[in-house]
């Protein structure tokens, strides 16, 4: 089943508590996912920037039940449970980043079982510049501000301690950011610093 935008920002208000701000990250995360995916289609390169936009709204709903790690797989099951599959995919892929099944399996801290459920709802639909660009855009808002994607991992270094699993993060996210800047035929940090230092209404979460 589609979700509308306008049925993502009525879902997404209505699993949002008024005291946190990760739905004004998403409506940030959004934003930026709209500005490269317009710039996409005018590069002719063929993207549904809907489907990508309503994605970006309710990627991080799952934060409604939980802020751990498996807040992506949470709201992925909420939106499956809705009919809402094709708009909850961006729930699993900027939590997975595009790792490999085998990557996460041998390193991620949850169960066996829910990376296989995961990659299991994943892996039907091969990873597409979609993904790249919905990972990349979450990847450029630091709690509700927009920013290079370097400040927003450096950020992420400082909170959560330098790992593997954040470095990859970075690898993928720089990996993205290319893959974004050659279908654009110009850089895609060229293309959001009119927006870099934007934020939002709210208080810094931990996103
Ligand atoms: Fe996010």
């Amino acid at each position: 089943m589609q979700l509308s935008l306008a049925a993502a920002e009525l879902l997404l208000a209505e699993h949002a508590p008024p005291h946190e701000a990760w739905p004004h990250h998403c409506r940030q995360v959004a934003k930026v996912a709209g500005v490269i995916g317009q710039a996409l289609l005018a590069a002719k390169h063929p993207l549904d920037v809907d489907l990508l936009i309503t994605q970006a709204l309710v990627h991080d709903i799952g934060r409604a039940k939980t802020h751990g790690p498996l807040h992506g797989w949470t709201g992925f099951v909420m939106m499956r449970a809705r009919g809402y599959e094709a708009a909850g995919r961006g729930c699993l892929t900027h939590w997975l980043k595009g790792r490999s099944r085998a990557e996460v399996a041998a390193a991620a801290p949850w169960s066996s079982s829910v990376t296989k459920s995961a990659f299991d709802a994943l892996e039907p639909v091969p990873w597409q510049l979609l993904d790249s660009v919905l990972s990349y855009a979450d990847s450029s808002v630091q709690h509700t501000t927009i920013v290079p994607i370097a400040q927003r991992h450096f950020d992420l270094y400082t909170r959560y301690g330098e790992s593997s699993w954040l470095r990859r993060a970075a690898e993928l996210g720089e990996l993205h950011g290319a893959e974004i800047s050659a279908a654009l035929g110009f850089s895609v940090e060229t293309l959001l610093t009119p927006l870099f230092g934007n934020s939002a209404d709210g208080h810094s979460l931990r996103t």
